[in-house]
């Protein structure tokens, strides 16, 4: 038997992370499609769901009911630090109405976030977990919760991360790999020489704030038992991710878990892991033997869902006097929150720009606060702030136009690797976006305006992964009366998964696009797919989309040959029908030709090709921001936001604008408004509500336009697609730093700039 060559292929998804995958060669490199003649890919296809989502019909995790379903309530410590001693729960589970408590003395000793348990007895922030109530209704849960006895005992505690780097407080964790003041570091080149070589050296500090997901759709999970198998509903990124890691927490087998997520309302990170609630929704089930439904409050989610960690950066940059970069250095510190994660933040300052001589170094601390989690573009937002910053002050001291200096010191090569990129087309987007934003006539001299009104201009680059890879399958069935169905393992978060595979097999088949129905989100039927995360959905799953609806296509050509008695070559396949020839010949439907095939149905899976060794795939892009400062109240407006990308082929403008407008507008969100404020002295966070803590409204949008350089990066997959979903909320925060500056003359150091920062940073 012949041997099947392995393919070693890169995957490229969130924080960087590359997994090297074996892969079996798959019919996945198809000729390109022909992009003159396309007739959806590209094209503004209204949303597939979109009448659902509107009409109220969408059925969302949070929505799904089931007979006898009960509702459970997590009990979550009040201190920001203790050792449980005792927990009484019968007062609680007396309670008419109460179905079970669960807790560290009723549920297995299986580990959760390493050496930690899903009710750890050393309760780490306000807001962990310790015991669970399942009731027929959510109120009377929620009443036993105050019913539950528990004796802690007080342990001292740390909210700021640079007290807890000092080790104010004893280490927490028993192991982790971010412990107190361990460090990642990176290096190149010769630092010393570098700064020894620099004609201006800027050195300078910025902070940046801890923000919250606040999903719109909470996180929540409905689960059932049915026998060993364990169904579950679940809000999340990762279906299949959520489904291996509630298998191997309850020893099941894979395909004893079904995990279906159907509509869901945003995750941005957040919902990458199986969540604790989903784990303990699963035990109270097995225990009380009815589905459970578990959903978080707003308040829960502030308090334990995860969020972009904070950074304390200190940048240096050394240059020649024409802006020439010799060296470059980066220190920071950020906040971990309870369990391992970090709060690292420099890839762009890595990677952006061209420089030889670069060292980084960034710690990350263990708080007693929630853990941080990937939030849409982990690191990046922040680190584009500083980076960004600097290079404006490096500019005007040696008196260069911000946009030139950012062309100086263009990164022709992937700076960390020495690589290549697929393409990269930065260049043209600077271009673009500088003619429409007007950048030549706008940038002016810092604090130009003379009234108490000032305006100011700002711009920001951007640089993030986003070339997805395999494994992903699709699943095309066409059916006899030429409907076709596309199943894929992946899920719709809201990005518009379903529409733009329905594009594409509609594109490969020439049918109309409503002629596919496309079902996702379910582990049960649909081919393995990756987490949405990391902008890896588009370039992963759309490859394989297409592969499969070519295999469709070549087996109803085949087809079509035995039936007409005509060889395949003399066919022409155009419209969803085959001919014999030009117009004389028979014409088949695709609805026909299968119908005369023994088959009934054709059935095809295809899979994304692997990634090209030896290149680097990222999305480029640039932010020009226009703001206006009132001087008096020390409110910033951003007017204007031009976009000006380079994310590979759009598969779908309208979806492609969703991506750019909710990007942006998050990112000017994180600039300008949200911050969860902690009392360090209770360990308390104040912004648990969308009162306290604030997000932007339709009042606070500016005008928004987006540019996508012609790039069909097809070196990167068959499609030339790249993702789109991290890449607009990058370099947002940092144009509009930027433009705050050239608005009134003194630079804000610390997101998010609110009025009071401005107030303050004029007077002083
Ligand atoms: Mo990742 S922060 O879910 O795209």
């Amino acid at each position: 038997m012949a041997r099947l060559k392995v393919i070693k292929s890169k995957q490229f998804f969130e924080e960087g992370t590359v997994e090297h995958l074996a892969q079996v060669p798959s019919g996945g490199n198809r000729p390109e499609v022909d992009w003159k003649k396309a007739k959806l890919i590209g094209k503004a296809v209204d949303r597939v769901d979109g009448y659902d989502k509107v009409s109220g019909t969408a059925e969302f995790t949070f929505d799904v009911h089931l007979p006898q379903m009960a509702h459970a309530r997590i009990l979550r410590s009040p201190h920001p630090h203790a050792q449980i001693k005792r927990i009484r729960t019968s007062r609680a589970e007396a309670l008419p109405g109460v179905l079970a408590v669960i807790t560290r003395e009723n549920t297995p000793k299986t580990p959760w976030y390493g050496d930690t348990f899903i009710f750890d007895p050393h309760s780490r922030y306000i807001g962990d977990e310790v015991a669970c109530v399942a009731a027929e209704t959510e109120e009377i849960a929620e009443e036993a919760l105050r019913l539950i006895e528990v004796k802690y005992e007080i342990l001292p505690f740390v909210t700021d991360p640079v007290k807890a780097a000092e080790g104010t407080i004893p280490p927490f964790h028993e192991a982790g790999h971010l412990l107190h003041g361990e460090a990642e570091e990176y290096q190149r080149g010769d630092i010393d020489a570098g700064f020894a070589g620099a004609d201006v050296i800027v050195e300078d500090s910025f902070t940046t704030q801890v923000a919250v997901h606040n999903t719109m759709e909470p996180h929540c999970s409905v689960v059932n038992w049915e026998g060993n198998k364990l169904r579950v509903w679940d809000s999340t990124q990762g279906i299949y991710h959520v489904r291996d890691q509630l298998a191997e927490f309850f020893k099941l087998p894979s395909s004893n878990v079904q995990v279906t997520t159907r509509y869901m309302g945003g995750g941005f990170g957040s919902k990458l892991r199986a969540g604790k609630h989903t784990v303990i929704a699963a035990l109270l089930s097995r225990r009380i033997g009815r589905p459970v439904r578990i959903a978080l409050d707003r308040r829960e989610q502030n308090l334990s869902a995860g969020n972009r960690p904070d950074s304390i950066q200190r940048l240096k940059i050394g240059a020649k006097s024409d802006g020439t970069l010799t060296a470059m250095s980066f220190s920071a510190l950020g906040s971990s929150g309870a369990y391992s994660s970090s709060a690292r933040c420099f890839w762009p300052f890595m990677t952006m720009y061209k420089c030889e001589n670069v060292s980084v170094e960034q710690r990350s601390a263990f708080t007693n606060l929630g853990k941080g989690e990937p939030f849409r573009a982990p690191g990046h937002p922040q680190g584009t702030f500083a980076l960004d910053s600097i290079l404006d002050e490096l500019a005007e001291k040696i008196g260069m136009d911000p946009l030139d200096l950012r062309l100086k010191n263009y990164a022709e090569i992937d700076q960390v690797s020495g690589q290549p990129y697929t393409s990269k087309k930065l260049r043209e987007a600077y271009k673009q976006g500088a003619r429409r934003f007007g950048w030549r006539e706008k940038f002016r001299p810092p604090g130009s305006d003379k009234g108490p009104l000032k305006r100011g201009v700002g711009l920001a680059s951007q640089i993030w992964w986003g070339g997805g890879g395999p494994p992903a399958g699709v699943t095309v069935k066409l059916n006899r009366d030429g409907s076709v169905s596309a199943i894929a393992g992946s899920q719709d978060l809201g990005t518009g998964t379903c529409t733009f595979i329905a594009q594409v097999v509609a594109e490969a088949l020439e049918i109309p696009v409503q002629r596919v129905e496309v079902t996702l989100g379910k582990t049960a039927v649909g081919p393995y797919c990756p987490s949405s995360g990391g902008s890896v959905t588009a370039p992963s799953v759309a490859p394989a989309a297409h592969d499969a609806a070519m295999q469709v296509r070549d087996t109803l050509i085949e087809g079509a040959a035995a039936i007409l008695e005509t060889p395949k070559e003399e066919l022409l396949y155009r419209d969803g029908t085959i001919s014999v020839g030009g117009n004389s010949g028979r014409r088949l439907t695709i609805g026909e030709v299968i119908g005369e095939m023994r088959e009934q149905t054709i059935v095809r899976t295809g899979l994304r090709a692997a990634n090209p060794e030896g290149y680097m795939i990222q999305t480029f892009g640039v932010q020009f921001a226009e703001v206006e400062v009132d001087t008096m109240t020390g409110k910033v407006r951003v007017i204007r936001v031009v976009a000006a990308h380079d994310v590979g082929r759009t598969l779908n403008r309208k979806l492609l604008e969703n991506q750019f407008e909710g990007g942006i507008i998050m990112g000017i969100s994180l600039a300008l408004l949200e911050e969860r404020i902690v009392d360090e002295y209770t360990g308390k966070v104040l912004t648990t509500n969308l009162h306290d803590y604030k997000l932007p409204t339709v009042l606070d949008t500016p005008q928004i336009e987006t540019i996508v350089v012609d790039n069909h990066d097809t070196t990167a997959n068959s499609l030339g697609v790249k993702g789109v979903g991290e890449p607009p909320i990058i370099p947002t925060a940092g144009a509009i730093a930027n433009a705050v500056y050239n608005a009134i003359g003194v630079r804000i150091r610390s997101l998010p700039i609110t009025p009071d920062r401005v107030l303050t940073a004029l007077q002083a």
